[in-house]
């Protein structure tokens, strides 16, 4: 018989001082400009399907729908402003795009100095229609990243009540390290499923561990590769070995790989990529299903290629 485990809590204590996030978060990247075009009822709609299914966390970026998707999302908000203290929003700064909607930027470049995160927290919360950020991550590491500097940025916005906890996205080890000695860092966002194998071996997981906090994974679904790319060696192993437990469990593929990060015990925690209720749905189902050691093993034996040795 498939074992079937008491379902997994939905929420969770992302690290020791962080915030509670839903287990599954939505990612919001694609409900506008960049994808589904959502208008600002869709938008609501939507927040509450997921509120309903117990996905309270939604992870934004500053530069999503280039510039435009925090305001597609604070406008829904501005519809029914009783729905900012059921969720938590998560954004992240210090990508500079070049894009019509930023005329300024010249080159695609990275910006974590004490002027651009200020401006940009402020932006964010007008353009979210909300007075506080729940998480606020630096987007990507860069080079010219100052680490006293962001400290103190970070401490000034938390004095202040805008953003409530930090994070970071794309770090590695080092540079986590280099800033969480600075400050109380409670995540890091990183690209992280069955097809990337690289924080399991780079020290990115192991580091979640040892300080206890939990990674957000992006892309948990390999960004939809895994179900188009059917011409490629990895895809076509992983969805060979899936077959049995597709089966056994009577699920689907986007949950056996759900499943599979879940099993980890740095607690990771999905962020997914669709606007479709459905596979929302569907997604926090897999916090039901408990897939076995060999299970896993045989998903990773897929994924690499060849056995461990
Ligand atoms: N921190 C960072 O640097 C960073 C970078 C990228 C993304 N992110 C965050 O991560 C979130 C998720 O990224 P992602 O969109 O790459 O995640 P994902 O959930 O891995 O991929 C979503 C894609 O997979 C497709 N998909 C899902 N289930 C499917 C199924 N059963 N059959 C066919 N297609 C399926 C979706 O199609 P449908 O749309 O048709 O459902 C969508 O195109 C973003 O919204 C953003 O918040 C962060």
């Amino acid at each position: 018989m498939p074992k079937i485990a008491p379902m997994k809590s939905n929420q969770i204590k992302i690290s020791p001082n962080g915030p509670i996030f839903s287990r599954i978060v939505a990612g919001v990247w694609k409900w506008g400009a960049w994808g589904w075009n959502l208008n600002t009822q869709q938008h609501l709609t939507l927040i509450k399907k997921c509120l309903d299914y117990g996905v309270t966390t939604f992870d934004h970026a500053d530069i999503y729908g280039d510039y435009t998707s925090e305001g597609d999302f604070g406008r829904a908000l501005k519809l029914e402003p009783s729905l900012r203290n059921k969720m938590q929003i998560v954004t992240k700064c210090g990508i500079k795009l070049i894009t019509p909607n930023r005329p300024s930027h010249k080159v695609k470049s990275y910006d974590t100095s004490k002027k651009h995160i200020l401006w940009s927290v402020e932006n964010s919360l007008k353009e979210l229609n909300t007075d506080y950020i729940d998480l606020l991550l630096i987007h990507r590491p860069s080079p010219l990243m100052n680490a006293d500097e962001i400290a103190e940025i970070f401490q000034r916005l938390k004095k202040e009540g805008k953003v409530l906890h930090f994070g970071v996205s794309n770090f590695t080890p080092s540079q986590f390290k280099l800033l969480e000695n600075r400050v109380d860092l409670v995540t890091n966002q990183i690209e992280l499923h069955l097809m990337r194998p690289k924080p399991f071996f780079d020290g990115t997981l192991d580091l979640c561990q040892r300080l206890r906090t939990a990674p957000m994974a992006w892309s948990p679904l390999t960004s939809g590769k895994i179900f188009k790319d059917l011409d490629s060696k990895p895809v076509r192993r992983i969805i060979a070995a899936a077959g049995d437990m597709l089966e056994k469990y009577n699920i689907e593929l986007d949950q056996l790989l759900l499943a599979w990060l879940l099993k980890h015990p740095a607690n990771i925690i999905p962020v997914l990529g669709t606007a479709r209720e459905e596979r929302i749905k569907a997604a926090v189902d897999a916090l039901e299903i408990d897939i076995t050691r060999e299970e896993w093993f045989t998903l990773w034996e897929a994924s690499l290629g060849k056995e461990v040795p």
